[in-house]
């Protein structure tokens, strides 16, 4: 950790934001995500990145945070976008197969306290768990273990999904386990 604080890294999946001339402000989400973490000193955003809604792209961009190590590593990657039933959006089918342990309870903490402020929330199919860092770099002396979180698109959403995780302390308590 940086000074013990958990280091997050913010990724938006977003074929629009991701266009090679986009509006630059078009982002919501993703900065979003960063503001709100001012307000949780335990955190820290250290870096942010925006893909397309490619698989490829969103495992890249992944695992290239997976695999930092010592004061650079990243204990928490949280995405936005991609994750509903749009015909483009497949940040779910990305990350699944990279996950070394899924969390399926970090996923219902996201579905049932999403599902309180909209039923729409049931169109989201959220991922959770953890990427170890000897899966992609093939060193299995490395015990390193990034948690990642896929949030959905909207700013509404990211602001409703990470209260849950933050006021409830899990995630704090998972990085340190
Ligand atoms: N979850 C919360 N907490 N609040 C929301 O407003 N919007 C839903 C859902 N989850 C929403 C939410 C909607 S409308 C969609 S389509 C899905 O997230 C998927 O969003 P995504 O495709 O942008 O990832």
């Amino acid at each position: 950790d940086l000074n013990g604080k958990i280091r997050v890294a913010v990724l938006t999946v977003s074929d629009r934001a991701a266009a090679p001339n986009s509006d630059p402000t078009y982002d919501k989400s993703g900065p979003a995500i960063r503001e709100l973490f001012i307000d949780y000193p335990a955190f820290s955003c250290v870096d942010h990145a925006i893909v397309s809604d490619e698989a490829l792209a969103i495992q890249e961009a992944v695992k290239r945070w997976v695999i930092r190590r010592g004061k650079d590593e990243i204990d928490w990657i949280v995405t936005t976008g991609g994750t509903g039933f749009g015909i483009r959006d497949r940040t779910p089918e990305a990350i699944t197969p990279l996950l070394s342990r899924p969390a399926p309870g970090l996923v219902h903490l996201l579905i049932s306290s999403s599902l309180k402020h909209t039923q729409m929330a049931a169109l989201s199919r959220p991922v959770a768990g953890t990427i170890s860092q000897a899966s992609i770099t093939l060193d299995s002396d490395s015990g390193h273990e990034t948690l990642i979180v896929t949030l959905p698109g909207s700013v509404k959403a990211v602001r409703e999904n990470l209260a849950a995780l933050l006021d409830s302390g899990v995630v704090v308590h998972a990085v340190d386990l």
